[in-house]
């Protein structure tokens, strides 16, 4: 009944997006005042112009785009584009400090389909980035390859014609991603070291990072790392689900087809904030319906703020590889529950890693001053899992999120996430700088 609703809701959403016109112009959020330091223009964001033009003269009341949100909730913001060693251009976002004078540096990686703009979601004053430039951090915000800010051609391909572009899983985002825009991030500012803040994928890549790139956890001055994803035995999400069903032979099938629009899952379009302002809405009779598509994969928790909702959908979801999602799939197997890079299958993974199965990665390089905050009611990071990570890292320090229904999106919009966990993270940060 109610999946036969979804599904005419989707149907009804897809007719609309065909029907209504492209690139109306209309009132985008003043960007006066904003940095730009790079060639490219802020409200290219949404796919480095080569995607259409949003509807803004529909969305009165929300920022689509990172920058947008930054400077929509009163903050000056710098855009940069980093190149990674792969030649992958990503879209690494600042929130310079206000009184001009730079403090500790504090770097954040967001969660799979995700993008830099679901950390701003429950805006000033609440919103983790936010509160820690208050505070006088430096803050800089990633964008992992793939995802609406970090979609630009690289020197030999081009994620809308070539299904090669998106041959990536969080293996590529944690060894070139993520070392490189804190690397950036690091000599943008003149400083030795980072805290980190990362959210599911972030905390993934993360310690892909750790396992394999040497000379990363010097620059780490503490990682909170929250709703943590590495193990996923007996993840009850239906996203890890479906992900494992595919795995590797559909995405070598797919692959070989060399569509790369079939590779590249929920990627950014003006559906969503248009859905986010009508059927999402609070005022709306059917934004149960929008909560329900999330819950299953994420846990079901109807005590939200249903105010910040329209937000969320006005970003979300930002895109990612098939072939990302395939690698998750792999660890939810039942003989394969460990931390393994990419399977291609035993011929496969003899050519590519001279040995039947690939290696695990090794959680326990994880050397820095580390948190690990999970909850109850996630789908994804179960407590068994993060306790199985707390074990194989001696130093870190395991966090539960004190409410028992939080789940796994709650970290990033939910109603009470700034008590139960971002005060915490605050609170770890500043008594490590020993403020
Ligand atoms: C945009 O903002 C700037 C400064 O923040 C202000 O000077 C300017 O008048 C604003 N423009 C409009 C059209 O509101
Ligand atoms: C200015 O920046 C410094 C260093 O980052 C910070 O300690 C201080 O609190 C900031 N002052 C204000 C008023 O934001
Ligand atoms: C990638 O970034 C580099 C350096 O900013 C720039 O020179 C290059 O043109 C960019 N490539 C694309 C495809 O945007
Ligand atoms: C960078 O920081 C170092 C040490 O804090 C300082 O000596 C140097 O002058 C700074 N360089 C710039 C360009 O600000
Ligand atoms: C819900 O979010 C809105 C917008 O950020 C905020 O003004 C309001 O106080 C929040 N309500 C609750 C109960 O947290
Ligand atoms: C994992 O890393 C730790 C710390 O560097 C090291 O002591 C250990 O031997 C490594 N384990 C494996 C299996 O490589
Ligand atoms: C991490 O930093 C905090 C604050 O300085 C400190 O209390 C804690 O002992 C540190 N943890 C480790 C494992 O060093």
């Amino acid at each position: 009944m109610r999946a036969a609703g979804v599904l005419v809701l989707l149907l009804l959403l897809a007719a609309a997006d065909a029907v209504l016109p492209d690139g109306a112009a209309g009132p985008w959020p003043n960007m006066s005042g904003v940095v730009v330091t790079d060639t490219m223009t802020l409200l290219d964001e949404q796919g480095a112009g080569q995607t259409r033009a949003l509807r803004p003269r529909l969305l009165p009341r929300h920022f689509i785009g990172t920058a947008a949100v930054i400077r929509g909730n009163g903050y000056d913001v710098e855009q940069h584009t980093v190149t990674t060693p792969d030649c992958y251009n990503l879209t690494l976002f600042r929130i310079p400090n206000k009184n001009g004078t730079h403090g500790t540096m504090v770097f954040f990686m967001h969660g799979i389909l995700d993008s830099s703009a679901g950390w701003l979601v429950l805006g000033r004053g609440v919103a983790l980035p936010f509160v820690l430039s208050d505070l006088g951090y430096d803050v800089y915000l990633g964008n992992a390859r793939g995802n609406t800010a970090s979609r630009f051609p690289s020197c030999r391909h081009d994620p809308d014609r070539d299904v090669e572009w998106w041959d990536f899983s969080f293996h590529e985002i944690g060894i070139y991603d993520v070392p490189s825009l804190i690397n950036y991030a690091l000599k943008n500012s003149n400083k030795s070291d980072t805290h980190y803040v990362g959210h599911s994928q972030g905390t993934t890549t993360f310690f892909v990072m750790a396992s394999l790139v040497d000379g990363m956890m010097s620059k780490i001055r503490t990682a909170n790392l929250l709703a943590p994803v590495v193990y996923l035995k007996c993840t009850l999400s239906l996203l890890m689900w479906v992900a494992s069903i595919p795995s590797t032979l559909l995405w070598l099938a797919v692959k070989a087809l060399g569509v790369p629009q079939l590779v590249n899952i929920l990627p950014y379009g003006p559906i969503y904030p248009l859905l986010g302002d009508t059927l999402c809405a609070p005022s709306s009779p059917t934004q149960d319906v929008c909560y329900l598509i999330l819950f299953p994969a994420a846990g079901f928790n109807w005590d939200q703020n249903r105010t910040v909702f329209p937000d969320f959908w006005a970003n979300s979801p930002a895109g990612c590889s098939l072939k990302q999602m395939s690698h998750f799939g792999q660890s939810v197997h039942k003989r394969c529950q460990e931390f393994r890079q990419y399977d291609y299958g035993p011929a496969g993974n003899l050519a590519r890693y001279q040995s039947v199965v690939p290696p695990s990665y090794n959680v326990s390089r994880a050397t820095c001053n580390l948190t690990l905050v999970y909850s109850l009611n996630d789908y994804l990071g179960t407590k068994p899992n993060a306790q199985k990570l707390h074990c194989e890292i001696p130093t870190s320090k395991l966090v539960e999120v004190a409410d028992p229904n939080f789940n796994h999106l709650d970290f990033m919009f939910g109603k009470h996430a700034k008590t139960l966990v971002f005060d915490g993270v605050v609170a770890r940060i500043r008594s490590y700088d020993g403020l």
